[in-house]
Parts: C-alpha cells; sequence; structure tokens
C-alpha cells in the first residue's frame, strides 16, 4: 500500500503478527542499543531483546527515574543482568554527541543493533535549545546524528539499523516546504510553524524517517556490514498521544479503545526489523506487519526522489556543524550518492 486507505489500514491493524518466538535470535555477545525504552514500544521491544541473552543491552531515554525502573522491569522479567541505561536525550545535539562519546570509551567496540525509537507527537511549536523545532530535532535531526556517528562502530560486525516510522507516513503528499531553497530551515522556521502546519508535523517527520533510511541506504557502499531499514509498529497502546487534548485526545482515546494493538505486539515489529530477513531484503525497506512494505507514492515518485536527496545533502550539512565527526564518516564510511 503506498497511500493511506482506511480499509487498508483496518486491515492492517487487525493482521496477527508473528509470536516473538519465531522473531527470536540468540544475541550472546551483541550489543543493543534501543533508544526511548523507558515506556513503550521501546520498553517492549527492549524486554523482548533481554530475553534473547543479549551481551550487552543499553536503554538510551531522557527520563532517568522511570529509565532505572524499567532497567529493573527488565531484569525482573527476564533475568536479563546486562541491560544498562544511559541518558538520551535527542532534543539536544550535546546529548547526542555525549552519549556517542561515551559509547566510544565505554561500548566494547561493537554494535550490533541500533533501535531508534524514542520519539514524540507534538503539535504545538516548541523550539529546542539548539534553535530547531522539537519535533524536527527529537524525531529527525539527532536520531541522524545519533546514526552517522556511530556508523563507524556498526560497520566492523553485521549490524542492524532500524528507524521507528509510522503509517502516517502515507499522509505526507506533498512537502509543502521544498518550495524553499532549505527545507529543513523552513521546517524549523517558528513563523512557517503555523497550527495548520504542526498539524502535519509528526506525519512528516516520520515520512522525514523514511527518507532518511533509504538515502543512507543508497550512501552505504556495495559490500557494507550495516543493513538500515524503517518500521512501523501500527497503530498501538503507548504513552505517545500524552499531549492530544481536546477533541483530538478524545477521538484518539476511542480509536485506541476500538483499533490499538497491544505495546509488545506492536514492539514484535521493531523486533522483527532487527533481527528478520537478509540485507539483501531489508536494506533502505519499510516495513510494516513484519513484512516488507512499499513506502508511500510520494517518497517513491521521482519528485521524491529529489527530495530525498535534498534532504540528505541538508542534514548532513546542518549535523557537520554540530559534530566535525559527521564529515569524516560520511568521506569514509559512506560513498557519494
Ligand atoms: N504508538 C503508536 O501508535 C505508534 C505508531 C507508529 C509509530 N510509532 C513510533 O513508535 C516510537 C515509540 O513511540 P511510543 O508509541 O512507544 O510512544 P511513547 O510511549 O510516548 O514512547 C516514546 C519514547 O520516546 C522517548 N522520547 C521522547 N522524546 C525524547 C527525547 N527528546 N530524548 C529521548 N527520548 C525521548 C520517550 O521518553 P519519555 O518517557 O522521557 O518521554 C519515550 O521513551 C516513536 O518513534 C513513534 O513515532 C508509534
Amino acid at each position: 500500500m503506498g497511500r493511506y486507505s482506511v480499509p487498508g489500514f483496518l486491515r492492517d491493524q487487525f493482521t496477527t503478527l508473528p509470536p516473538i518466538e519465531a522473531l527470536s535470535k540468540d544475541l550472546t555477545g551483541k550489543t543493543i542499543i534501543v533508544t526511548g525504552a523507558n515506556v513503550g514500544l521501546g520498553l517492549e521491544a527492549a524486554r523482548h531483546f533481554a530475553s534473547m541473552n543479549p551481551g550487552r543491552l543499553i536503554l538510551g531515554c531522557r527520563s532517568a527515574k522511570s529509565a532505572e525502573e524499567a532497567v529493573k522491569d527488565i531484569q525482573t522479567t527476564t533475568g536479563c543482568k546486562t541491560v544498562v541505561f544511559w541518558p538520551l536525550d535527542l532534543s539536544s545535539f550535546k546529548s547526542v554527541t555525549d552519549f556517542v562519546d561515551r559509547f566510544e570509551r565505554e561500548g566494547g567496540g561493537r554494535l550490533d543493533i541500533l533501535v531508534q525509537n524514542a520519539g514524540i507527537a507534538r503539535r504545538e511549536y516548541v523550539q529546542t535549545e539548539d534553535g530547531y523545532e522539537s519535533t524536527l530535532e527529537t524525531n529527525h535531526l539527532s536520531s541522524a546524528l545519533l546514526t552517522i556517528l556511530l556508523l563507524p562502530i556498526l560497520s566492523k560486525t553485521e549490524s542492524r539499523v532500524v528507524v521507528v516510522s509510522s503509517e502516517l507516513h502515507l499522509f505526507v503528499k506533498n512537502l509543502e516546504e521544498a518550495k524553499s531553497p532549505q527545507i529543513i530551515a523552513k521546517l524549523s522556521d517558528k513563523a512557517h510553524c503555523t497550527p495548520s502546519v504542526m498539524r502535519q508535523r509528526y506525519n512528516v517527520s516520520k515520512a522525514l524517517n523514511v527518507f532518511f533510511v533509504k538515502a543512507l541506504a543508497a550512501h552505504l557502499p556495495p559490500d557494507t556490514l550495516i543493513t538500515v531499514d524503517a518500521v512501523t509498529p501500527g497503530f498501538c497502546h503507548s504513552k505517545l498521544t500524552r499531549e492530544a487534548k481536546g477533541v483530538v485526545g478524545v477521538l484518539v482515546a476511542i480509536l485506541k479503545a476500538l483499533i490499538a494493538r497491544t505495546t509488545e505486539a506492536g514492539s514484535r515489529n521493531l523486533v522483527y526489523a532487527a533481527l528478520s530477513g537478509t540485507q539483501a531484503e531489508m536494506q533502505g525497506k519499510y516495513l510494516n506487519k513484519c513484512q516488507v512494505y512499499e513506502e508511500s507514492d510520494y517518497i517513491l515518485s521521482a519528485e521524491g526522489q529529489k527530495i530525498q536527496d535534498r534532504l540528505w545533502d541538508e542534514t548532513i550539512s546542518i549535523l557537520s556543524e554540530k559534530d566535525s565527526r559527521v564529515r569524516s564518516v560520511t568521506a569514509e564510511i559512506l560513498k557519494a550518492a
């Protein structure tokens, strides 16, 4: 399905996903990072990884108390002794680079699975300390920075990068901001971020996730050990819509009660994206219902290809200003498009 349809969405929601036993692998000696793993889908995905005997499982989270509780909860329910919490706030580039610095020092030299799960769905314009609109920075820019800075370590072993997107990316049929010379600057421009623009912001950020995955896959050399994919968990119970108020809040609550997957079931999509399939099957793909799925028609169009290239160049340029390692990583690990 390259475009959104209500029957298609309902069919997806009521599809039974494979049980976790069918997706499990032995993770002995492997290192896994899951971002935003203190609650919701990240927590349930981390719990699944914890039950597979991981060498090291790092929960990258911004809320220390909740993350410490998540560590204890995972230890109690799975017996996993190798799960730890490391601070990571994706609304701050400094926090991302601090996390990477620590991983370079203490990570043990290997990273097998990086699940970029943390995300927000905010309808108000909020500016981060770095000067970017907060959903744009959290869901796209910081997630891209974390991935790029970790590529040198990811490239040492057969590894997987999973970016958690959403089927709501299908609603983005045209990126209005592409009329501006700089798409990302326009997306972050406070005057541009009117309530009607912000209503679409979450969907746009999830389209940026798919664009990023496809662009990164296109820039990885043919002999790379890294596989990158995007995944939607489907519509699930979680705290994602915590900021939805008024009529929207009521509608979301009713929809959740009627058709949302359990958080655990949704998290199996993340586990599938991290552990299943071969590189040839998964590289640069968008996944839904534990299978490769079609991205939006817009992303797959000739126009979408141009936007993908522009977004990649702009993202690399912005992130290079934040951390000089971005340029060296792109030069050493990635190829020109
Ligand atoms: N639930 C759905 O129906 C659905 C559907 C499609 C896609 N998704 C995607 O699934 C992913 C997980 O969402 P969820 O549904 O599990 O929502 P959730 O329960 O709200 O969990 C989101 C996680 O992201 C973390 N996070 C938010 N901002 C962060 C920041 N600045 N730095 C670090 N972590 C941050 C949250 O931490 P705090 O607890 O500290 O806020 C939380 O751990 C998201 O990428 C979302 O877009 C969800």
